[in-house]
């Protein structure tokens, strides 16, 4: 247990913005039992406890809003089997997601959700906030491998749910209903994952687009035309000129935004579908398209969109980020309002992400504390949330809510599913001490 104030600070923030939030203690727990323990002390002496990962989320899900024992999970980090036969991988909380990546890929296996952050991120916080990535385009979210779990509900009780075949319906689907509910649930100490052949020969492209909008409509286009991307990325010139010359991979200079197309799949017949690509994009206005020419470069690019997040956040004294999803139909409709709405009320954002699923990330960028910056940028974000729901679109991707969308939440949801979804928290914890204080507003 950590009470030292120096050693407890880096439990109190997380990747948000949303600053610091003070607890009595972080319990790093090593075993089941003993988060069995704390669970169970917790409820005894009426504690709140917030579960932790790696600290990676965007929206505070791991923050202490209401202070008590952070509990961490990061030295459960295991990876218990990696079964061939089974396609299925059994991993404690703690295991970095690309760590398991490159061991079960050692094995010809794969293991799709790709987080921007997956060299720091866990695979428990992955499965409390439904991870997604690049490649939930062609594979999925998180939910989609999470087969089943071990996970401890408030007061130590431990549930053993789902399964470890491909398939199974017996009772309700408790396994997808702990998975993106961002450790209000319960707290995951096993987690039992699908897995899948590794896929013989990758293929990866950068369009590069006079500017955003033509960027956006060429988005269509690629969808169009049968071809199947296992990712769909998208940079605006406002990123793009944050990772200029900080990053592995040369970004053409004077771009007005990119697209980063990659399939997967038999090495016959890819290069085929890269080409369709590539055409699809000169035909909706790329100016250039560079095909990575091995496996380095390859990797060089990813690297370099991954990093898009930190460099963004180093460069500007707040950034807020946003997560929208709108319909696939709705992509270039919503790149246009959003524009719209950063000339209005005069903020900058950078615009990136999962284009193929209509998943943006919009950073507003401030550079100063001003009551007005505030206010300008608070008024940006919820006419952006606003333009989404128009749009039927839906305020998170796959961030979660946390603490930084929580106020959204009426404005997306109706009060009947809002008030089923608080008694089904009362289900798993009933005195609410399980992450209080996220997801849903403290008051209505
Ligand atoms: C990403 O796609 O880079 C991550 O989701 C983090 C972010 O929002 O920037
Ligand atoms: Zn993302």
């Amino acid at each position: 247990m950590i009470r030292d104030e120096e050693r407890l600070e880096r439990f109190l923030v997380d990747e948000s913005g949303l600053g610091r939030y003070p607890a009595e203690a972080a319990v790093l727990v090593e075993s089941r039992a003993e988060v069995e323990l704390v669970l169970r002390l917790a409820l005894e002496h009426r504690v709140a406890v917030t579960p932790r990962g790696t600290g990676t989320g965007m929206t505070g899900g791991a923050l202490p809003a209401r202070g008590g024992i952070v509990l961490s999970t990061e030295r459960m980090n295991k990876i218990r089997e990696i079964d061939f036969d089974d396609l299925v991988a059994v991993v404690e909380p703690g295991v970095i997601t690309g760590d398991l990546q490159a061991a079960v890929e050692l094995e010809g296996l794969f293991y799709p959700p790709d987080p921007a952050s997956l060299s720091s991120c866990s695979l428990g916080g992955n499965v409390a906030e439904n991870a997604g990535g690049p490649r939930a385009f062609k594979y999925g979210v998180t939910r989609e491998y999470v087969l089943g779990l071990e996970a401890v509900r408030m007061g130590g009780e431990t549930l053993h749910t789902g399964r470890r075949t491909s398939k199974g319906v017996t009772g309700y689907d408790v396994t997808g209903a702990i998975v993106g509910s961002e450790g209000t649930f319960a707290v995951a100490t096993e987690i039992t994952l699908k897995l899948l052949p590794k896929p013989p020969a990758v293929a990866t492209l950068l369009a590069v687009f006079p500017d955003l909008f033509i960027a956006g409509a060429a988005v269509s286009q690629v969808l169009h035309l049968g071809a199947r991307p296992r990712a769909l990325e998208l940079l605006d010139r406002t990123t793009l000129e944050h990772l200029r010359g900080r990053t592995p991979y040369r970004l053409p200079e004077g771009a007005g935004a990119v697209l980063i197309c990659e399939l997967d799949g038999e090495a016959e017949g890819l290069e085929a579908q890269l080409l369709r690509c590539a055409n699809a994009c000169e035909q909706a206005g790329a100016v250039e398209v560079v095909v990575a020419q091995n496996e380095q470069q390859r990797r060089d690019l990813w690297e370099t969109r991954r990093r898009a997040n930190p460099l963004l956040k180093e460069s500007h004294k707040h950034k807020i980020p946003e997560d929208i999803v709108v319909p696939r139909g709705a992509i270039s409709e919503m790149l246009h309002r959003v524009d719209a709405i950063a000339a209005a009320e005069n903020v900058v954002c950078a615009t990136y992400g999962h284009a193929g699923d209509g998943n943006l990330h919009i950073n507003l960028l401030l550079d100063d504390d001003l009551p007005d910056t505030r206010r300008r940028a608070e008024a940006a974000v919820a006419q952006i949330i606003r333009a989404t729901l128009d749009l039927r679109g839906t305020l998170a991707g796959e961030h979660g809510v946390g603490l930084l969308k929580s106020r959204f939440i009426p404005w997306e949801q109706a009060p009947p599913l809002i008030r089923l979804q608080r008694e089904l928290k009362r289900v798993f914890d009933p005195e609410d001490l399980l992450n209080p204080g996220k997801i849903f507003p403290t008051t209505e």
